[in-house]
């Protein structure tokens, strides 16, 4: 049973939250996991002002994967930070070449998943999860999210990501300096474990 975990990041907390989705899903006997990035589309330029290039630098080992190779999967976590409320332009190009896959049926019935990293508390965590799905749905994905028997939903006790559509973290105002938190890598890591456990499932 293969499971991938498909991510952009651009300061590395969309990279956070894969990893402990991946650790989640290799605790499921029989997964073989393996982490990708898609292609960067903004200029070295602007990634080197920015301090991107920098952050960029700690996930550079991670194989950037072609569109085509989705196939050999039975499960896909896609994560993205947000844009506008929306999933990132990388992330959206890479999907977008995914039109000869759609048009062969080779992602039907595939197990589909997606987790989100914002600014912001409101600034798009849901809406960038559950847009992301129309795409999923499209191409013939079983939507997967983080069910509330992941109690770590409901912790009210600070700020915290996570919701019943994906695992989310909170990047900051600025856009990069607050980390992922305990209880938001916990609910990524229930997330991978419970996508592959139901890919399993799906499997026999
Ligand atoms: C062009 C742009 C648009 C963004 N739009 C939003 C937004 O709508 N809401 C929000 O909370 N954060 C927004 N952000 C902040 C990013 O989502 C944040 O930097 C990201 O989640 C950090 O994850 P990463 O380190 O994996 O890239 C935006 C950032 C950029 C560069």
């Amino acid at each position: 049973m293969k499971v991938q975990v498909v991510f952009y990041s651009m300061y590395g907390h969309v990279y956070r939250l894969a990893e402990a989705v991946a650790a989640g899903a290799r605790e499921v006997a029989g997964a073989e996991v393996a982490l990708y990035q898609v292609p960067e589309l903004v200029p070295e330029e602007v990634l080197q002002k920015s301090g991107a290039k920098q952050a960029r630098a700690a996930f550079a080992h991670v194989p950037v994967l072609k569109p085509e190779q989705l196939a050999e999967a039975d499960a896909i976590l896609f994560g993205t930070p947000t844009r506008f409320g929306n999933m990132c332009a990388q992330m959206r190009n890479f999907l977008d070449q995914t039109g000869g896959l759609w048009v062969r049926g080779s992602l039907v019935g595939k197990v589909g998943s997606v987790f989100a990293s914002t600014g912001t508390q409101h600034g798009g965590q849901e809406t960038t999860i559950t847009s992301f799905h129309t795409t999923l749905l499209h191409l013939g994905f079983i939507i997967v999210g983080v069910p509330y028997s992941e109690q770590r939903l409901t912790n009210m006790n600070e700020i915290t990501g996570g919701t019943p559509y994906g695992a989310t973290t909170l990047a900051g105002a600025d856009g990069r300096s607050r980390q992922p938190s305990e209880n938001e890598l916990a609910i990524a890591h229930f997330q991978g474990k419970h996508v592959a456990e139901i890919a399993r499932k799906l499997s026999r």
